[in-house]
Protein backbone atom coordinates (compact mmCIF):
# COMPACT_ATOMS: atom_id res chain seq x y z
CA UNK A 1 0.00 0.00 0.00
CA UNK A 2 2.85 2.55 -1.16
CA UNK A 3 2.15 6.51 -1.94
CA UNK A 4 0.40 7.33 1.33
CA UNK A 5 3.10 10.06 2.25
CA UNK A 6 3.46 11.55 -1.19
CA UNK A 7 -0.86 11.81 -1.08
CA UNK A 8 -0.92 13.64 1.63
CA UNK A 9 2.25 15.75 0.81
CA UNK A 10 0.88 16.77 -2.51
CA UNK A 11 -2.11 18.39 -0.32
CA UNK A 12 0.52 20.24 1.91
CA UNK A 13 -0.59 18.04 4.91
CA UNK A 14 1.82 15.69 7.41
CA UNK A 15 2.14 12.25 6.48
CA UNK A 16 -0.21 10.38 8.95
CA UNK A 17 -3.17 12.25 6.98
CA UNK A 18 -2.25 10.54 4.13
CA UNK A 19 -2.36 6.68 6.02
CA UNK A 20 -5.40 8.10 7.47
CA UNK A 21 -7.11 8.14 3.84
CA UNK A 22 -4.99 4.66 3.26
CA UNK A 23 -6.99 3.01 6.17
CA UNK A 24 -10.14 4.66 4.19
CA UNK A 25 -8.84 2.78 0.70
CA UNK A 26 -8.33 -0.42 2.56
CA UNK A 27 -11.72 -0.81 4.14
CA UNK A 28 -13.11 0.09 0.54
CA UNK A 29 -10.26 -2.63 -0.74
CA UNK A 30 -11.80 -5.13 1.59
CA UNK A 31 -15.06 -4.74 0.89
CA UNK A 32 -14.74 -4.90 -2.63
CA UNK A 33 -12.70 -8.44 -2.39
CA UNK A 34 -15.38 -9.66 -0.56
CA UNK A 35 -17.66 -8.51 -3.17
CA UNK A 36 -15.29 -9.60 -6.25
CA UNK A 37 -15.31 -13.39 -4.99
CA UNK A 38 -11.40 -12.63 -3.55
CA UNK A 39 -10.80 -15.45 -0.62
CA UNK A 40 -7.87 -14.32 0.79
CA UNK A 41 -6.07 -10.64 0.73
CA UNK A 42 -2.88 -9.80 2.26
CA UNK A 43 -1.83 -6.18 3.43
CA UNK A 44 1.40 -4.79 3.80
CA UNK A 45 1.09 -2.03 6.51
CA UNK A 46 4.08 -2.05 8.89
CA UNK A 47 7.57 -3.12 7.93
CA UNK A 48 10.57 -4.47 9.70
CA UNK A 49 12.08 -0.94 8.46
CA UNK A 50 9.48 1.10 8.89
CA UNK A 51 10.86 1.85 12.70
CA UNK A 52 13.28 3.48 10.78
CA UNK A 53 10.63 6.51 10.25
CA UNK A 54 10.33 9.43 12.29
CA UNK A 55 9.21 9.05 15.53
CA UNK A 56 6.07 10.85 15.16
CA UNK A 57 5.57 8.90 11.95
CA UNK A 58 5.76 5.60 13.59
CA UNK A 59 3.72 6.69 16.73
CA UNK A 60 0.96 7.86 14.47
CA UNK A 61 0.87 4.55 12.41
CA UNK A 62 0.50 2.85 16.31
CA UNK A 63 -1.88 4.58 16.93
CA UNK A 64 -4.25 4.38 13.64
CA UNK A 65 -3.82 0.68 13.69
CA UNK A 66 -5.39 0.97 17.41
CA UNK A 67 -8.21 3.09 16.00
CA UNK A 68 -8.98 1.49 13.09
CA UNK A 69 -9.14 -1.84 15.13
CA UNK A 70 -11.75 -0.26 17.33
CA UNK A 71 -13.69 1.04 14.61
CA UNK A 72 -13.28 -1.49 11.64
CA UNK A 73 -13.28 -5.19 13.36
CA UNK A 74 -16.97 -4.92 14.02
CA UNK A 75 -17.83 -4.08 10.19
CA UNK A 76 -15.17 -6.53 9.53
CA UNK A 77 -17.12 -9.23 12.15
CA UNK A 78 -20.59 -8.23 10.20
CA UNK A 79 -18.74 -8.85 6.54
CA UNK A 80 -18.08 -12.59 6.88
CA UNK A 81 -14.13 -11.38 7.27
CA UNK A 82 -11.92 -13.34 9.05
CA UNK A 83 -8.29 -11.32 10.05
CA UNK A 84 -5.02 -12.31 11.04
CA UNK A 85 -2.12 -10.17 11.93
CA UNK A 86 0.85 -11.89 10.97
CA UNK A 87 4.48 -10.17 12.13
CA UNK A 88 6.97 -9.58 15.02
CA UNK A 89 4.81 -9.02 17.38
CA UNK A 90 7.07 -8.66 20.44
CA UNK A 91 8.65 -5.42 19.41
CA UNK A 92 4.55 -3.50 19.62
CA UNK A 93 3.33 -2.79 22.77
CA UNK A 94 0.74 -4.16 25.42
CA UNK A 95 -2.02 -2.66 24.32
CA UNK A 96 -1.51 -3.14 20.24
CA UNK A 97 -0.60 -7.16 20.84
CA UNK A 98 -3.95 -7.16 23.33
CA UNK A 99 -6.14 -5.35 20.50
CA UNK A 100 -4.99 -7.78 17.51
CA UNK A 101 -5.40 -10.74 19.47
CA UNK A 102 -9.11 -9.20 20.13
CA UNK A 103 -9.53 -8.85 16.64
CA UNK A 104 -8.56 -12.30 15.93
CA UNK A 105 -10.89 -13.81 18.57
CA UNK A 106 -13.72 -12.02 17.23
CA UNK A 107 -13.79 -12.34 13.71
CA UNK A 108 -12.22 -16.22 14.18
CA UNK A 109 -15.72 -17.70 13.07
CA UNK A 110 -15.44 -15.54 9.55
CA UNK A 111 -15.01 -17.45 6.20
CA UNK A 112 -16.10 -15.44 3.19
CA UNK A 113 -12.76 -13.48 3.22
CA UNK A 114 -9.48 -14.08 4.64
CA UNK A 115 -7.37 -10.79 5.37
CA UNK A 116 -3.81 -10.90 7.07
CA UNK A 117 -2.67 -7.62 7.81
CA UNK A 118 1.12 -8.04 8.02
CA UNK A 119 2.46 -5.64 10.60
CA UNK A 120 6.01 -5.47 11.90
CA UNK A 121 6.63 -7.80 9.16
CA UNK A 122 9.32 -8.49 6.42
CA UNK A 123 9.86 -11.78 4.42
CA UNK A 124 13.16 -12.54 5.52
CA UNK A 125 11.79 -12.12 9.35
CA UNK A 126 9.34 -14.75 8.03
CA UNK A 127 12.13 -17.19 6.93
CA UNK A 128 14.68 -16.71 9.29
CA UNK A 129 12.01 -17.66 12.42
CA UNK A 130 10.25 -20.37 10.76
CA UNK A 131 13.50 -21.84 10.27
CA UNK A 132 14.37 -21.07 13.90
CA UNK A 133 11.19 -22.56 14.96
CA UNK A 134 12.22 -25.57 13.37
CA UNK A 135 16.14 -25.81 14.73
CA UNK A 136 14.20 -25.25 17.79
CA UNK A 137 11.75 -28.26 17.82
CA UNK A 138 14.59 -30.41 16.16
CA UNK A 139 13.21 -30.55 12.97
CA UNK A 140 14.81 -31.28 9.24
CA UNK A 141 14.30 -28.09 7.06
CA UNK A 142 12.57 -28.66 3.66
CA UNK A 143 10.50 -26.74 1.66
CA UNK A 144 7.53 -28.19 3.13
CA UNK A 145 8.46 -27.87 6.61
CA UNK A 146 9.90 -24.30 6.29
CA UNK A 147 6.21 -23.49 4.64
CA UNK A 148 4.49 -24.77 7.04
CA UNK A 149 6.00 -22.61 10.03
CA UNK A 150 5.98 -19.20 8.07
CA UNK A 151 3.77 -17.04 9.24
CA UNK A 152 0.88 -17.19 6.16
CA UNK A 153 1.42 -21.08 6.54
CA UNK A 154 -3.03 -21.07 6.59
CA UNK A 155 -3.46 -19.77 3.31
CA UNK A 156 -2.06 -20.67 0.07
CA UNK A 157 0.63 -18.70 -2.07
CA UNK A 158 -0.65 -15.49 -3.71
CA UNK A 159 -1.71 -15.37 -7.39
CA UNK A 160 -1.50 -11.75 -7.64
CA UNK A 161 0.79 -9.33 -5.73
CA UNK A 162 0.01 -5.68 -6.66
CA UNK A 163 1.88 -2.80 -5.52
CA UNK A 164 1.05 0.79 -5.67
CA UNK A 165 2.82 4.34 -6.05
CA UNK A 166 4.74 3.58 -9.18
CA UNK A 167 7.69 1.85 -7.53
CA UNK A 168 8.80 -1.46 -9.13
CA UNK A 169 9.94 -3.60 -6.10
CA UNK A 170 8.95 -6.32 -3.59
CA UNK A 171 10.90 -4.65 -0.44
CA UNK A 172 10.86 -7.37 1.10
CA UNK A 173 7.02 -8.39 1.20
CA UNK A 174 6.14 -12.20 0.90
CA UNK A 175 9.57 -13.05 -0.33
CA UNK A 176 9.01 -16.65 -0.07
CA UNK A 177 5.36 -17.34 -1.09
CA UNK A 178 5.55 -14.86 -4.24
CA UNK A 179 8.13 -17.10 -5.97
CA UNK A 180 5.01 -17.24 -8.62
CA UNK A 181 3.28 -14.41 -8.14
CA UNK A 182 1.64 -12.60 -11.03
CA UNK A 183 3.00 -9.13 -10.33
CA UNK A 184 1.48 -5.77 -10.75
CA UNK A 185 2.94 -2.47 -10.31
CA UNK A 186 0.28 0.66 -10.10
CA UNK A 187 1.36 4.01 -10.76
CA UNK A 188 -2.03 5.18 -8.43
CA UNK A 189 -1.23 5.98 -5.05
CA UNK A 190 -2.63 4.13 -2.59
CA UNK A 191 -5.25 6.11 -1.29
CA UNK A 192 -6.33 7.02 -5.34
CA UNK A 193 -6.47 2.71 -5.79
CA UNK A 194 -9.95 2.25 -5.85
CA UNK A 195 -12.36 -0.36 -6.90
CA UNK A 196 -11.93 0.57 -10.60
CA UNK A 197 -8.15 -0.31 -9.99
CA UNK A 198 -8.54 -3.16 -8.28
CA UNK A 199 -10.76 -4.21 -11.38
CA UNK A 200 -7.84 -3.59 -13.40
CA UNK A 201 -6.00 -5.47 -11.54
CA UNK A 202 -7.71 -8.49 -11.36
CA UNK A 203 -8.74 -8.45 -15.54
CA UNK A 204 -4.76 -7.99 -16.53
CA UNK A 205 -3.99 -10.98 -13.76
CA UNK A 206 -6.61 -12.75 -15.70
CA UNK A 207 -5.09 -12.34 -19.37
CA UNK A 208 -2.21 -13.82 -17.91
CA UNK A 209 -0.79 -17.06 -18.94
CA UNK A 210 0.69 -18.90 -15.36
CA UNK A 211 3.34 -21.73 -16.63
CA UNK A 212 4.44 -22.89 -13.12
CA UNK A 213 7.89 -23.65 -15.21
CA UNK A 214 5.76 -25.56 -17.55
CA UNK A 215 6.04 -24.76 -21.43
CA UNK A 216 3.06 -22.76 -22.99
CA UNK A 217 1.73 -26.21 -24.77
CA UNK A 218 1.65 -27.97 -21.90
CA UNK A 219 -1.16 -25.54 -20.63
CA UNK A 220 -2.67 -24.99 -23.75
CA UNK A 221 -3.21 -28.94 -24.37
CA UNK A 222 -5.66 -30.32 -21.98
CA UNK A 223 -8.14 -27.26 -23.27
CA UNK A 224 -7.51 -28.37 -26.57
CA UNK A 225 -8.10 -32.22 -25.58
CA UNK A 226 -11.09 -30.93 -24.13
CA UNK A 227 -12.34 -29.15 -27.16
CA UNK A 228 -11.77 -31.88 -29.83
C1 LIG B 1 3.64 3.17 2.54
O1 LIG B 1 3.42 4.45 2.02
C2 LIG B 1 2.60 2.88 3.52
C3 LIG B 1 2.83 2.56 4.81
C4 LIG B 1 4.16 2.46 5.40
C5 LIG B 1 1.70 2.33 5.75
C6 LIG B 1 0.52 1.66 5.14
C7 LIG B 1 -0.56 1.76 6.09
C8 LIG B 1 -1.86 2.00 5.78
C9 LIG B 1 -2.42 2.06 4.43
C10 LIG B 1 -2.78 2.22 6.87
C11 LIG B 1 -3.41 0.94 7.24
C12 LIG B 1 -2.64 0.37 8.30
C13 LIG B 1 -3.10 0.05 9.47
C14 LIG B 1 -2.69 0.89 10.59
C15 LIG B 1 -3.98 -1.13 9.66
P1 LIG B 1 4.54 5.53 2.20
O2 LIG B 1 4.31 6.21 3.50
O3 LIG B 1 5.87 4.87 2.04
O4 LIG B 1 4.26 6.51 1.03
P2 LIG B 1 5.34 7.34 0.20
O5 LIG B 1 6.14 6.33 -0.58
O6 LIG B 1 4.49 8.18 -0.69
O7 LIG B 1 6.16 8.13 1.18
Amino acid sequence: MDGNGRWATRRYLPRVAGHKKGVDALRHCVRHCGERGVKVLTVFAFSSENWNRPPEEVSGLMELLAVALTREVPHLKAEGVRIHFVGDRSALSEKVRAGLLQAEAATAGNTRLVFNVCFNYGGRWDIAQAAARLVERGEPITEQSLDAAMGLAHVRDPDLLIRTGGEQRISNFLLWQAAYSELYFSDKLWPDFDEAALDEAIADYARRERRFGRTSQQIQEPVAKKAA
